[in-house]
Parts: structure tokens; sequence; C-alpha cells
């Protein structure tokens, strides 16, 4: 009885919308958003990938670089070898030891490194933070919604309550996101900051999933392919399966005496 209600009130933890725990002092809050790329047959939705590069052109890449992505990458979001070279020319320069001198960035170098302000680099964010975590231990969270790093980021970017402190000559923000609730990062997003070119509404919370799912790509740009071939990796184990289970039968029929060849 025990065991039956304690899976029960484990199930309904999982399955709850939002999953609400203490981490670090502060009650951290993890909204469920729902990503197009989310379950076994899910996909990037190109234009909310184009929408997050650019918020991240616009807004983010003042403090936080992309080291581990290479510019000639955007051409998996729909551009073209021309617009790609035209966009890294634009909007990034990069120190070439060569000349010894900074030039205008070219497909093949990387974003820039940007350690400026102390904001830590984005490449990897996505799969370096956990939006879902417990019932401790059980991993069913995870199981049930994945990691959750793109729910991570959206939440964190969609959950500043406005107030602020000053601590040791530092302002933070509270965050209802971040571990601890206290963040240095003052609110980077406003609504209509960015004016997206297919017309998508720029409120805080639509630009909050469009950058997460954008940096869920650059942590894992081969999503889709590793979802194909864990696919196809299920369907041929179940073929196989089924013939072992076939091959025995037949091997044993003459042991088990229900059919004489
Ligand atoms: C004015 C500079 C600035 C801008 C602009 C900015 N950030 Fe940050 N960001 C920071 C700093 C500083 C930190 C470190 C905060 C801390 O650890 O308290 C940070 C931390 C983060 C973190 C990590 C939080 C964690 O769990 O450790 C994420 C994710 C993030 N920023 C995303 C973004 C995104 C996405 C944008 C663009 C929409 C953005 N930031 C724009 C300065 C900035």
């Amino acid at each position: 009885m025990f065991k039956k209600l304690a899976i029960g009130a484990a199930f309904a933890l999982a399955l709850t919308p939002a999953a609400s725990f203490a981490a670090g002092g502060g009650e951290q809050h993890i909204e469920d958003f729902h990503f197009s790329f989310e379950g076994p047959f899910g996909t990037w939705d190109q234009n909310q990938l184009q929408r997050g590069l650019q918020i991240y052109t616009e807004v983010c890449a003042a403090c936080h670089g992309l080291r581990y992505v290479p510019l000639r990458d955007l051409e998996a979001l729909g551009y073209s070898e021309e617009e790609v070279i035209a966009y890294s020319a634009e909007n990034f320069e990069v120190f070439d030891p060569e000349l010894d001198d900074f030039r205008p960035a070219i497909p093949t170098d990387h974003f820039p490194v940007n350690d400026g302000v102390g904001a830590p680099d984005l490449s990897l964010m996505a799969k370096a933070r956990a939006g879902f975590h417990g019932p401790y231990g059980l991993g069913i969270n995870q199981f049930f919604k994945g990691m959750g790093g793109a729910e991570y980021i959206a939440s964190l970017l969609d959950g500043y309550t406005g107030e602020e402190k000053e601590e040791a000559g530092t302002i933070l923000y509270e965050n209802k996101a971040f571990p601890g609730g206290w963040i240095s990062m003052a609110p980077p997003l406003a609504e209509d900051q960015v004016e997206f070119t297919d017309g998508h509404p720029a409120t805080v919370e639509a630009m909050s999933e469009d950058i997460a799912a954008f940096l869920m790509w650059t942590a894992e740009p081969k999503m889709m392919e590793r979802k194909y071939s864990g696919f196809v990796g299920v369907i041929f184990l179940s073929l196989l399966s089924v013939l072992l289970y076939l091959v025995n039968k037949r091997l044993w029929a003459g042991v088990k005496g229900k059919r004489q060849h």
C-alpha cells in the first residue's frame, strides 16, 4: 500500500506543470515550456532559431560569448553561404595572430570569446544546467521531461521579480529561477526590444523561449540526427528480438515435443 502511494506521489510530482524545489537556500521555480524539439519526434523550429540568433546578436552578445560555435554552422538555420559571410563580417571582429590585429570575422571563425564582464560562455549552457530535478535520486522528472536546460534558461530570463538589492558593491536582482534567488545579471530583455522580420511578438516570455531554443541548438546542434539514429536502433533491435524469438522456438521445438519435423 505504502509503496503504491509513494509511486503515485512520485508520478504526480513528475507530471505537475512546473517544478519547484529548494536549492542553495532559495525556492527555485522552473516553468515547463513546450519546445518544438522535445519528445522522440520533435524537430527544431527554424524560424524560432533564427529569432533566437537575432536576440543573441542584438542583446546577449554584448556580455556573453559563444566560443565553441563555428559561424559557418549557421547555415543549418536556413541561411545561405553569402548570408553567413555577411552576418559574420557585420557583427563580429576576431583577433588574428597572423595579422597581429583584429579583422572582421569569416564563417570559419567561431563566435568570439567574451569574458569582459564575467558573464559565462553560453555555447553549452543549455546542457550545463538542468531544469528538472526531484524527487531526489529518482531522476523521474528528467525521464518525463528531459533535463530541461532550455526550460531553465527561458525561466531565468522570464523570472525577474523586479526586486533589487546591493551586496558588497554589487547590485543583485531577484530571480525566481536562479538558485539562491539573486543574480548579478540585470534583466537583459524588455518588451519590444528586438524587432523580428517575421512579425513575431517580442514579449519577454516569447523572446525568452526563442533564445532558449537557440541556445539548445548551440549546445546540441546534432540533436535531430541523434534522435533519428536512436529510432533506427530501436526498430533494428525490435526486429532482431522477433527473429531471435522465432529461431529459439524452432530450435527447441523438437525437445519440447510440440512440433516434429
Ligand atoms: C550586461 C551584461 C549581460 C547581458 C546583456 C546578458 N547577460 Fe547573461 N549574465 C551576465 C552576468 C554578469 C552573468 C553571471 C551572473 C551571476 O552568476 O550572478 C550572467 C549569467 C547568465 C546565465 C547563467 C545563469 C546561471 O545559471 O549561472 C545565463 C543562462 C545567461 N546569463 C543568459 C543570458 C542571455 C540569454 C542573454 C541575452 C538575452 C544575456 N544573458 C544577456 C551578464 C549579461
